[in-house]
């Protein structure tokens, strides 16, 4: 267990959101921001990433957590800043839920995109699984609906092996370190909701995945994500229709 609390240790509750004006410098905004008001053009942020649009309303619902993500990554202890900020975040999950909107598709909601933190909703659709990556920065995950299965690999001599497990229910908090890698399973039949933060810009940062199947490393891939997603997306629609 040493092991996991090093590399992925958890947190509780929370509180909430309601606010007013936007006082915030970021290099990069979410999509209805006007282009003036970022230095990365919004396109760059689909590097084949499944983006789904934020509407300003919900920006607006979600935009005193924002600020106090980006008020604590300026602590010295940035990542144990921002886990105490998502974790009162996600203990009222309802309340964060009812702020990001029930997800109805798989994928991302960006909320936010510096140089020093990316913060989005990541949905995943009923049984989706994400093969095992790294994010090569440090990541806080906070579930508000649904649950979160995640497998926490560690390289050896003969490559990628499982080394721990972390189930994350509506409400929990976990971390990752920079050199994590974990893989992510939602195992519900149902969609799960998290709030993921980076410590940097994680649509600019080369990263790897590791096959599911052989455990082969190789880069990470913006259209093969965008594929999982896509795929994803497609077996719910015939889960639907059957
Ligand atoms: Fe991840």
């Amino acid at each position: 267990m040493a092991a996991l609390e090093n590399n992925m240790s958890e947190l509780s509750r929370r509180r909430m959101i309601k606010t007013l004006g936007f006082g915030l410098s970021f290099a990069a905004l979410p999509s209805f921001m006007r282009a003036e008001m970022t230095e990365v053009p919004m396109e760059a942020l689909d590097h084949g990433e499944r983006i789904i649009p934020v509407e300003e309303k919900d920006l607006i619902e979600i935009q005193k957590f924002v600020e106090d993500c980006v008020a604590a990554n300026k602590e010295t202890n940035a990542q144990e800043a921002v886990k105490e900020v998502l974790a009162k975040g996600v203990s009222n999950p309802s309340a964060m839920l009812k702020a990001i909107g029930e997800p109805t598709e798989a994928g991302l909601k960006v909320f936010l995109r510096s140089k020093e933190l990316t913060i989005f909703a990541a949905s995943w659709t009923p049984q989706m699984n994400l093969m095992p990556h790294n994010h090569r920065m440090w990541a806080n995950i906070g579930i508000y609906t649904g649950r979160e299965d995640n497998i926490i690999w560690k390289r050896s001599k003969s490559g990628l092996e499982a080394n721990d497990v972390r189930c994350l229910f509506s409400g929990d908090v976990a971390t990752l370190n920079e050199n994590s890698i974990h893989s992510v399973t939602n195992p519900l039949q149902r969609f799960t909701g998290g709030l993921h933060i980076y410590g940097g810009d994680f649509f600019a940062t080369e990263r790897s995945q590791w096959d599911p199947e052989t455990l082969d490393e190789g880069p990470s891939n913006g259209d093969v994500i965008k594929d999982i997603f896509r795929k994803a997306n497609e077996q719910m629609l015939r889960m639907k229709n059957d």
